[in-house]
């Protein structure tokens, strides 16, 4: 039995080069080792959390799908697929509900985060729990924290359980849902006394998740930053967002620790570019001889190598309307098949089989 590799990414916007570093490029990988069965898809559902317009919705999946196959997906290799087109997980996202905790689902990270950002609040204890939660209870404008967003681990837990999922390839920033999905799959298999559900685990290749930084001094690289480069920058644009990196004067003495925003620089450089390279930038840096303007249009050169031939793949690509459907309903119906079976699994060990029928 081949081992399972499943993932997704929201279609919230254009892919970033945070995307790519962090997930799509390991999806890439996984699936051209050939000894995976895998599954890849555009979590629109996912997406409605944060309440997007319905037509940049629908726009921004067709995009993402053209941007998956740019960067090398290949639907005869790999099943892929959009969320909302496999309606067996919205159903075993109620069952599993069932067994989730609001208060577990109330701290989590990222949810915190986002509760905070719609409601325009800002929590004077940033790690409180209880202050999140009072302010988002006794909230009493019309902004609310919409349920979908509270279940939002509910929804991912289940993209990855309904596929039997062992391996989860995502960015850093993923792992606390990775952990939840591992504790909510444990807790249904001794609730009912079954060994049922699998304990997915993210996937490195053996290095660690990776954490693309901004170009703007600190923090990750994110749509919500504001401060990303994409896959489909044109070289100009590109080249322009790089050389306006923030740096600083320059180390005044040997071996001097580097500051937040040229370490980040740094970081890019050895997710983008030869280990000579940063090897030379490195040795530049602790003699004191560092030009950033150098290091920068380096770094931009070798983003463009691994972005520009995506960009204009993803421009054909995104034209085929025909292939691109062809391509959708073929990965609906693949992912349904084994959804669809293991919502007849649980709904029997839940004892929901109708016996009427
Ligand atoms: P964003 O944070 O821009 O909204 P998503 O949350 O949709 O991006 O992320 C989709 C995938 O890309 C996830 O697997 C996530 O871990 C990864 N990812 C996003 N930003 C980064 C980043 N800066 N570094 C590494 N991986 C990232
Ligand atoms: N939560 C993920 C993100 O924001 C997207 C996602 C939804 C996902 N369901 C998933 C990732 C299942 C991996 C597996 O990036």
């Amino acid at each position: 039995m081949k081992k399972i590799v499943l993932s997704g990414i929201r279609p919230t916007g254009q892919l970033h080069l945070g995307n790519y570093l962090g997930a799509l490029q390991k999806f890439v990988r996984m699936q051209q080792e050939g000894i995976y069965d895998s599954f890849f898809f555009i979590a629109d559902l996912h997406a409605l959390t944060t309440q997007p317009d319905p037509a940049l919705l629908h726009s921004n999946v067709r995009h993402i799908v053209a941007e998956y196959l740019a960067a090398g997906l290949d639907p005869d290799k790999s099943t892929i697929f959009v969320q909302s087109d496999v309606p067996e997980i919205p159903e075993l996202y109620l069952l599993l509900n069932m067994h989730v905790g609001i208060g577990e689902l109330m701290r989590t990270a990222a949810f915190k985060d986002k509760a905070r950002k719609q409601l325009g609040i800002t929590v004077s204890h940033d790690d409180d729990d209880n202050d999140v939660a009072r302010e988002i209870i006794g909230n009493e404008s019309n902004k609310r924290v919409n349920a979908g967003l509270l279940t939002y681990p509910t929804l991912m837990a289940v993209d990855i359980l309904i596929q039997h999922a062992d391996f989860v390839p995502v960015g850093k920033d993923q792992e606390q849902h990775l952990e939840l999905t591992r504790r909510f799959a444990r807790r249904f298999n001794s609730f009912y006394g079954v060994d049922y559900f699998k304990e997915p685990q993210n996937f490195n290749f053996g290095g660690k998740p990776v954490k693309v930084p901004g170009l703007d001094g600190s923090g990750k690289m994110g749509k919500s930053e504001g401060n990303c480069i994409y896959l489909v920058d044109e070289d100009k644009a590109l080249r322009k967002k790089v050389m306006r990196a923030v740096t600083d004067a320059g180390p005044t003495e040997p071996n001097q620790p580097m500051a937040e925003p040229v370490e980040n620089l740094f970081t890019l450089l050895r997710l983008v570019s030869t280990p000579d390279k940063v090897e030379f930038f490195t040795n530049a840096y602790n003699n004191c001889e560092i030009r950033y303007g150098d290091l920068k249009k380096e770094i931009a050169e070798d983003i463009l190598k691994i972005t520009a031939p995506i960009r204009e793949r993803t421009k054909e690509i995104e034209n085929d309307e025909q292939y691109l459907a062809r391509v959708l309903k073929q990965g609906a119906e693949q992912a349904r098949e084994r959804a669809a079976k293991t919502l007849a699994d649980v709904r029997g060990i839940m004892g929901i089989t109708p016996f009427w029928k």
